[in-house]
């Protein structure tokens, strides 16, 4: 058995009891593995005796499920209509500048922050009311 398939199994046993399974597993495979891969999903439906297409449709439909690991640091930007009132279009670009490579940035449709925007989210950090100097700081400090 690979380290893989040992600890999918470990994550399941610690949540299989649960009613609604599918959702801690993932958020736990997904905190392990960087990602959620087609083998991971196999080894999920496997594991909660679902088809794969329903481990698919969940991780296919929650964008930060990832199906590739991706090992840059995350800055989430909101783009929804609040953040872009309190012109988060004009500090986008030197976030983008400011990340390069090194940092992706991930556009998101609010972050339950409207009235202190723009915002943006680094992990389970949340900063508000950036302007481009902070956003600059921000991902430069991702
Ligand atoms: S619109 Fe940006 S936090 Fe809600």
């Amino acid at each position: 058995m690979s380290d893989k398939s040992e600890l999918l199994g470990e994550i399941i046993a610690r949540h299989h009891h649960r009613e609604g399974p599918l959702l801690p597993i993932l958020n736990d495979v997904q905190a392990e593995l960087g990602c959620v891969d087609a083998e991971s999903e196999a080894l999920i439906a496997k594991g909660l005796n679902l088809s794969r297409a329903d481990v698919h449709g969940t991780v296919s439909f929650y964008h930060d499920y990832k199906t590739k690991a991706d090992p840059r640091p995350v800055v989430q930007v909101c783009r929804a209509e609040a953040c872009k009132a309190r012109g988060v279009e004009r500090i986008i670009d030197k976030a983008t500048a400011a990340a390069g490579e090194r940092v992706k940035i991930e556009t998101v449709y609010c972050l339950g922050l409207c009235s202190a925007g723009p915002a943006a989210r680094t992990g389970d950090d949340l900063h508000i009311r950036l302007d481009e100097a902070g956003i600059t700081k921000l991902v430069e400090n991702a």
